[in-house]
């Protein structure tokens, strides 16, 4: 089989369990196609929608700092890239950084993103690496010299593990990323519930639309016949679980073959697309600490999103954790 067709029916599979399961409910991991990226593109560009604004903010605000703290000719590798506009900023703020790095399962924006960052830095050296990133992480062997690994993951979007995974994820990060490694976080923050909701339910749709159109990369992915304008998406924060829920609920009875199974669903049945958990600093500080010691916080004036700046513990190889004393 080829590398496409593995992950194909690795994708099946993982749709198949997802929507067997209770609830219901597929991995947004799968938003991404080119409609789903483009439309969470547009969505970070509604007034509502802050998180985008705020961190490229914290982000020019604070550069020269950031800088000083990643130090000279590092890697920046963002994971979950999306666009590259804030790598774009952190780029531009290195010291004589050696490469860039992109990580994404979308292999189609990765290109894209590619070609965007080299229009911009003709003489940088831009590394994609296509892979699925909740599965398994290793960076390339970049067989250059360098200034060790900054990981650089933005956008929140660490709020898409259940906290234990987050954590679980975040120490891998430190692995795969070597010694003199750095890992350049931002993650959104608890607040008050309106400005969440209203962040999530822009007047415009596109959030609605966004969730809703997980089902037409679902049809093409596991082979499916869901009709997405059968389903009423819904877009809440439950501030007791700290997190914002995406999920789908059937607007009728109905059937719906998909990935070899026949799904029978009544009228008001539902279907969890998403979890974004919301961080206070604290929260960050303790989900990272096994494997990163933090060097900076940032945060906006409204205290709406942070972002961090860590440096890894240096664990030896094989994951063991060091013998350190504090
Ligand atoms: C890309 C996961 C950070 O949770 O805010 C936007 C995705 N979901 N609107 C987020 C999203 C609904 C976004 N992340």
């Amino acid at each position: 089989m080829s590398d496409f067709a593995v992950a194909q029916s690795a994708a099946r599979e993982e749709i198949r369990r997802g929507l067997l399961g209770n609830p219901p409910s597929i991995s947004p991991k799968f938003f991404y196609d080119r409609v789903g990226s483009d439309l969470f593109e547009r969505i970070t560009r509604t007034p509502e929608y802050y998180l985008t604004a705020t961190e490229i903010g914290i982000l020019e605000r604070n550069l020269q700092e950031i800088a000083a703290g990643i130090g000279p000719r590092a890697v920046l590798a963002e994971i979950a890239a999306g666009s590259a506009r804030k790598a774009r900023i952190v780029l531009g703020g290195l010291n004589a950084p050696a490469a860039y790095a992109p990580v994404d399962i979308a292999e189609e924006m990765l290109a894209d993103q590619a070609a965007a960052v080299r229009r911009d830095f003709p003489d940088l050296k831009v590394i994609p690496v296509a892979a699925d990133f909740s599965r398994d992480l290793a960076f390339p062997e970049f067989g250059f010299d360098h200034g060790g690994i900054t990981v650089f993951y933005a956008g929140s979007s660490l709020g898409n593990f259940e906290p234990d995974d987050a954590a679980v994820f975040l120490a891998r990060l430190a692995r795969a990323a070597g010694p003199g490694s750095r890992l350049l976080l931002g993650v959104d923050r608890k607040k008050d519930k309106a400005i969440l909701n209203r962040a999530y339910n822009d007047p415009g749709g596109l959030n609605a639309a966004f969730n809703r159109n997980i089902l037409n990369n679902v049809n093409r992915l596991a082979g499916g016949d869901f009709d997405p304008e059968k389903w009423i998406p819904h877009q809440f924060y439950d501030e007791e679980k700290g997190r914002i829920e995406l999920w789908l609920e059937s607007a009728a009875d109905q059937t719906v073959r998909v990935a070899g199974e026949t799904l029978c669903i009544r009228a008001g049945d539902r279907l969890h697309t998403e979890n974004s958990y919301k961080y206070d600093v604290d929260d960050v500080l303790t989900l990272a600490a096994p494997a990163w010691t933090p060097l900076h916080v940032w945060c906006d004036p409204d205290e709406r999103f942070s972002v961090f700046l860590f440096a890894g513990r240096d664990t030896p190889p094989g994951g063991g954790a060091a013998a350190t004393v504090e």
